[in-house]
């Protein structure tokens, strides 16, 4: 268990390394400084660390990908995250996992889960905080930070800390309720650093209008599969219908991509030419109605719902087959209007943050500031759906942690 102690009564303490935030990446980086030798304190307002870490992946978190490359990244410098990501790999991470005995499983995609559960992965980096002789203030508010020749003095609610290096690892702005804040971005500005605009990211959509009219009763439906499309990106996953809109795996990556007003396209039969498969059937089946036939190739209630209000329905007999096929293209295109996001509320993360013009991309040291460092979700780098947000939240915490 790693040392829970009061900052000092009141009286300042002073530390090598002071860390805000007790989330994956200020674990990462409070645990890599440790060993270092350097004397850290990390502080977080939660009454708990690693909130988000016990949450993730359904409760066994998905504590890394195997096919992480730079390229499942949103940043506007798609570079910056290379050298982090390539310094501190999934292999280091699974060997830190194999070390401390914790069974795990690749889910797909090369998507690695515990087997048993998240706390076990919160547990880890506890333990490895304390050999490396880290202290932790949990429920721990931090107030003004003033930085000058010895370095930074931090307000918290349980006194006064000077610290050489202050490590900003805060996160964004999900899920307010388990603790998110503004506060990173707010002592960014502070410091003279760019904040590019946030917004919610893997995040359900909204529908409005028609479109919420039509499909809100589905709401449970689900698509093993179908491929969605922004523009030129495209994830084939699967999709569920809610009660305001759409969700699942496919939405929630095209989520980050998608922008209000952005043309969002569904195929709903990825795997299979709709086509043929239509022309095949009218001819299997001519006096079965077109609803029924589709409701073998989609969700049996989406497939009335769209032959309701979209394609019509009619014995397959009367099709002619142009018409079949020309009803197959809008399958494999599918416009559905979203209105927007479910927000922050249920976000999974935080899409912009500290610019990385400010940073170093080797080290996340503030290039204005020195001594100050930007980790994790906070910083304007955000990850796919799939443990890429975990992998970047130990690469850029112990990229922090070897120099801070
Ligand atoms: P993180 O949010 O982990 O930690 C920030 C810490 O700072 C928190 O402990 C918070 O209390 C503290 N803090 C904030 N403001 C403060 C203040 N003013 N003063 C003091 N402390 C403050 N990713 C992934 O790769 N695989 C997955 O399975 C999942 N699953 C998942 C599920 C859900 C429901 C969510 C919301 C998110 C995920 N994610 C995920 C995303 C992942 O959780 C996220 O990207 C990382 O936790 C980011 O790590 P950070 O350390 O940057 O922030």
């Amino acid at each position: 268990m790693a040392v829970q102690t009061q900052v000092n009564g009141g009286s300042a303490v002073k530390v090598d390394v002071l860390i805000v935030g007790a989330g994956a990446a200020g674990l990462m980086c409070a645990m890599t400084a440790g060993y270092r030798g350097r004397s850290v304190l990390v502080v977080d307002h939660a009454n708990k660390v690693g909130k988000k870490i016990l949450m993730s992946g359904g409760g066994r978190c998905n504590f890394t990908n195997l096919g992480v490359t730079p390229a499942q990244y949103l940043s506007s410098n798609p570079h910056f995250a290379k050298s982090a990501l390539a310094r501190y790999t999934p292999g280091d991470f699974i060997e830190l996992v194999e070390r401390h005995r914790i069974a795990y499983h690749e889910k797909e995609l090369g998507q690695l889960f515990c087997d048993e559960s998240s706390k076990q992965i919160v547990r880890m980096l506890l333990d490895e905080c304390e050999v490396a002789g880290v202290r932790i203030e949990t429920s721990c508010a931090v107030d003004r930070v003033t930085h000058g020749q010895s370095g930074f003095t931090v307000k918290t609610t349980r006194g006064e800390v000077h610290a050489q290096s202050l490590v900003v690892a805060t996160g964004g702005l999900s899920i307010p309720s388990m603790g998110a804040t503004g506060w990173g971005y707010e002592l960014a500005r502070q410091f003279g650093h760019d904040v590019l605009p946030t917004r919610a990211g893997l995040v359900p959509l909204t529908l409005s209008g028609k479109h919420q009219e039509h499909y809100q009763d589905l709401a449970g439906v689900a698509l093993p599969q179908v491929s969605v499309s922004v523009g030129k990106h495209a994830f084939r996953a699967g999709m569920l219908f809610t009660h305001r809109g759409i969700s699942g795996p496919a939405i929630l990556q095209i989520s980050s991509y998608w922008h209000t007003g952005d043309d969002l396209r569904v195929d709903l039969s990825p795997e299979l030419q709709a086509g043929d498969w239509l022309v095949a059937q009218r001819a299997a089946r001519p006096a079965a109605e077109l609803k029924n036939v589709l409701g073998d190739l989609l969700p049996k209630r989406l497939a009335q719902r769209l032959c309701e209000h979209w394609l019509g329905n009619r014995p397959m007999r009367q099709w002619q087959e142009h018409e079949l096929r020309a009803m197959a293209q809008r399958l494999h295109d599918w416009p559905i209007v979203a209105s927007g996001t479910e927000g922050y509320r249920t976000a999974e993360v935080t899409l912009g943050g500290v610019d990385t013009d400010g940073l170093s991309s080797s080290t996340m040291q503030s290039k204005k500031v020195a001594g100050l460092y930007f980790i994790g979700e906070v910083v304007d780098v955000t990850g796919w759906l799939g443990g890429y947000n975990f992998q970047w939240a130990w690469a850029s915490g112990t990229a922090a942690g070897q120099v801070a």
